[in-house]
């Protein structure tokens, strides 16, 4: 279980995050939603150890993260927010640079690696540079990365961004299947069909604090006939709801 407590990070004298806590379970598939700048990637960054928080704590089974960082890591697949990253890189170099970096044997994650070209369709495309590919298809090689050594812990910032519906299909499957397993699954996303097909449990951002934790089932039924577009933009949605009457008025005038 992942424990996240009184945690808040600060950009210079930006609050990106105020005072979260969130207990993350395995076996579940645990969604972060929330608008542009809520503060989702800053807490994903900060559970795989790429920020450090300003203040508060995370825990992963029991061990504190900032005094077991080497081992934590070694159990988490994160996928981040863009896949614009060692573009010089071919596909193949780009998944040995991993196998070096993480000291795996090559040979015990083959079989896995291979499966996973296979079903992201990427055979005719590994000796190619990741900047020749389109952005679903970096986004294809970031993902075969992260999860070709099947860790337990699988931290996706917004994974299904770019991949065509197939990709996003099988993926869909392999974090539900991740789950089942009793691993642990934590994605975010903008996409609210995805988050009500997929989520066990939902955390809502705004603004850099929790406007909800539960299932979405809950949220639901706390909000009778309404859809969760319609439950969701009402929590977290703009403040200002005129704005919109004003630019459509101004647009036909
Ligand atoms: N490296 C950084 N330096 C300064 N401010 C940052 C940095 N990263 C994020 N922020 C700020 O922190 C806040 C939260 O950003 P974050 O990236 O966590 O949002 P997000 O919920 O992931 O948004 P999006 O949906 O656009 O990905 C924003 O106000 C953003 O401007
Ligand atoms: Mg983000």
């Amino acid at each position: 279980m992942i424990e996240i407590t009184n945690l808040s990070k600060n950009y210079g004298t930006k609050k990106a995050l105020q005072n979260l806590n969130l207990k993350i379970e395995p076996g579940k598939i645990f969604g972060f939603l929330g608008h542009n700048g809520a503060g989702k990637s800053t807490t994903i960054k900060t559970l795989v150890s790429i920020h450090n928080p300003t203040s508060g704590t995370v825990t992963v089974d029991g061990l504190d993260l900032a005094e077991h960082r080497q081992e934590i890591k070694r159990k988490i697949a994160y996928v981040p927010d863009t896949p614009d990253i060692f573009l010089q890189l071919s596909a193949t170099e780009y998944w040995d640079l991993l196998v070096a970096a993480y000291q795996l044997d090559r040979d015990a994650v083959q079989s896995r690696l291979q499966k996973l070209i296979t079903l992201f369709d990427m055979n005719f495309h590994v000796d190619e540079t990741l900047s020749s590919f389109s952005h679903g298809m970096r986004q294809k090689a970031i993902l075969i990365g992260a999860l070709m050594t099947d860790p337990d812990i699988w931290i996706l910032d917004e994974p299904m961004q770019g991949l065509d519906p197939q990709a996003a299909f099988d993926l869909k499957k392999l974090m539900q299947d991740h789950a089942q397993k009793g691993k642990t699954v934590i994605f975010s996303t903008h996409n609210l069909d995805t988050a009500e097909q997929l989520c066990d449990e939902l955390a809502i951002l705004k603004k850099g604090q929790l406007i909800y934790n539960g299932s979405v089932q809950d949220l639901l039924n706390q909000h009778e006939n309404k859809t969760l577009e319609q439950v969701y933009l009402e929590m977290a949605g703009r403040s200002d709801s005129k704005i919109m009457d004003e630019l459509e008025g101004g647009g036909h005038e």
